[in-house]
């Protein structure tokens, strides 16, 4: 096999690359919206013809929700089996006033693709797309076989896959799970991401008075559904962001101190950090370094708050109902369930009388650890340091990928996450954009990466 006609091929082909990124992109496959079904449905038939045009056996699986597009290359007997995990799902892109292009017209600017879904996930898991097809394409055998499974729900919990997995347990078979769905250190410095966050949501809802009422009237004798929801919400947290929920850290896992000695020396700047988000000043546990906080430490926060008057002028009401979306960070080992019941004993005995709380679990996923040290993690850290011309450094993140954990479990595979993404790259925000230079390398890295796991031989695998 010549490999550097493989890299060459792909180097060749970048136009096309940028090309194809823009029509996936330009597909709004908001996967929350109902009344944006058929576009969903189109981004996963989009990324099933790309799939089929380089030769790939692979189907368009419905689900409850939005379909599944999964796809294999031929199997490699010795060698190892990957997994290729994505979304084509993207958050919802409004505020729209606050994009300096369309959220769905790709622009390139300064040398970053801007769109709704070019970091996350539709750039990120395009490099692991194009470099399967371009290396197929060069008629060169692949070095081992590569599924896909690319989804339509991941941002919304990935609910439908999770009951579906078992009985996909055959056909996703593999040994390692290759996920590019998170990010870089910083520019110019690659991570390869050994543990996320898991989550759990939810609606938080006060019911007072059966209507609103008038508050010269009844203020004062009523109590106000908007007050006892923060009271209550307050009564969650402290000032320092720890959480008052009885036995909320039991099950959290003290950092390891040479995981903490470790991260140290990554170049974190928190005054770098401040200006970024645009921010005065940082927040959270004294005790603990702001990566500490953000990868390995639970949060709990509030996602959405509504009650009451929200139109011009004023309103003098006491509101009949007051509402919140809520959200926990967890650490691998907290167990999103038990946190249910116990967020609901809080609410019981913290609730203000005269109201009625009711809280509606959402979803909930379990933070996920991965081997560090695993041979597929050295395999990638060579494909990265190779494509990227500077070595990964081995983090974990703050953010939350709910099936990851079910494919440990299910599929009993390692799991490698390689991120292209900039933590200013404005995944869920905004001006979302992806650097097109790291989808090059990405790309470049992929196809490395099939290399290297593709002299990991099946038995010591
Ligand atoms: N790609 C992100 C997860 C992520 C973010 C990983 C940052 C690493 C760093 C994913 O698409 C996402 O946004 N997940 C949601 C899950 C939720 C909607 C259930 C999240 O983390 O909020
Ligand atoms: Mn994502
Ligand atoms: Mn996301």
């Amino acid at each position: 096999m010549n490999f550097s006609n493989i890299l060459a091929a792909l180097d060749n082909a970048k136009e096309r690359h940028l090309e194809d990124l823009t029509e996936w992109l330009k597909i709004p496959s908001v996967s929350s919206d109902s009344t944006r079904k058929s576009e969903v449905a189109a981004a996963a038939n989009w990324v099933a013809e790309k799939l089929k045009t380089a030769g790939i056996a692979t189907k368009i699986v419905p689900t409850d929700g939005h379909p599944l597009v999964i796809a294999e290359t031929p199997p490699i007997s010795g060698a190892p089996i990957a997994l290729v995990y994505g979304h084509y799902d993207v958050q919802p892109a409004e505020p729209l006033e606050d994009w300096i292009s369309g959220a769905f017209e790709p622009t390139v600017r300064d040398g970053n693709l801007y769109a709704r879904g070019a970091t996350d996930d539709k750039g990120q898991v395009l490099t692991h797309i194009q470099s399967v097809c371009d290396w197929m394409a060069t008629g060169e055998p692949l070095p081992l076989q590569i599924k896909f499974l690319i989804e339509g729900e991941e941002e919304v919990g990935s609910e439908n896959l999770e009951r579906m997995l078992p009985s996909l347990r055959d056909e996703l078979a593999c040994d390692c799970v290759v996920i590019s769905d998170s990010g870089q250190y910083a520019k110019d410095q690659p991570a390869i991401t050994y543990g996320l966050r898991g989550i759990a949501t939810y609606e938080l809802k006060i019911q007072g008075p059966s209507q609103d009422l008038h508050s010269g009237s009844f203020g004062g004798a009523v109590m106000n559904p908007a007050i006892a929801l923060c009271h209550l919400l307050s009564s969650i947290v402290d000032s320092e962001g720890r959480i008052q929920i009885d036995g909320y850290y039991d099950d959290v896992q003290a950092l390891s101190e040479a995981e903490r000695a470790a991260w140290a020396k990554l170049p974190q700047s928190d005054d770098q950090f401040a200006k970024e988000v645009g921010v005065d000043a940082l927040f959270g546990e004294t005790g603990f370094t702001t990566d500490e906080r953000r990868w390995a430490r639970p949060t709990f926060d509030i996602n959405g708050l509504t009650s009451g008057h929200q139109g011009e002028g004023v309103k003098t009401i006491i509101p009949a109902t007051a509402s919140a979306k809520i959200s926990f960070r967890l650490v691998p080992n907290q167990d999103p369930k038990k946190l249910t019941t116990a967020l609901q004993n809080h609410i019981n005995q913290h609730v203000a009388t005269g109201v009625k709380a009711t809280l509606e679990p959402s979803h909930g996923a379990p933070g996920m650890a991965a081997d560090p040290e695993s041979r597929y993690a050295k395999a990638a850290a060579r494909a990265i340091a190779s494509a990227f011309g500077t070595p990964p450094v081995m983090i974990r993140e703050g953010g939350s990928i709910p099936i990851v954990t079910r494919f440990q479990d299910v599929l009993q595979c390692d799991c490698l996450l390689l991120g292209w993404g900039l933590s200013d790259d404005n995944a869920h925000s905004p001006n979302e954009k992806f650097c097109v230079q790291d989808y090059y390398r990405g790309i470049k890295a992929s196809a490395i990466l099939w290399t290297e796991l593709g002299k990991l031989n099946e038995s010591q695998a």
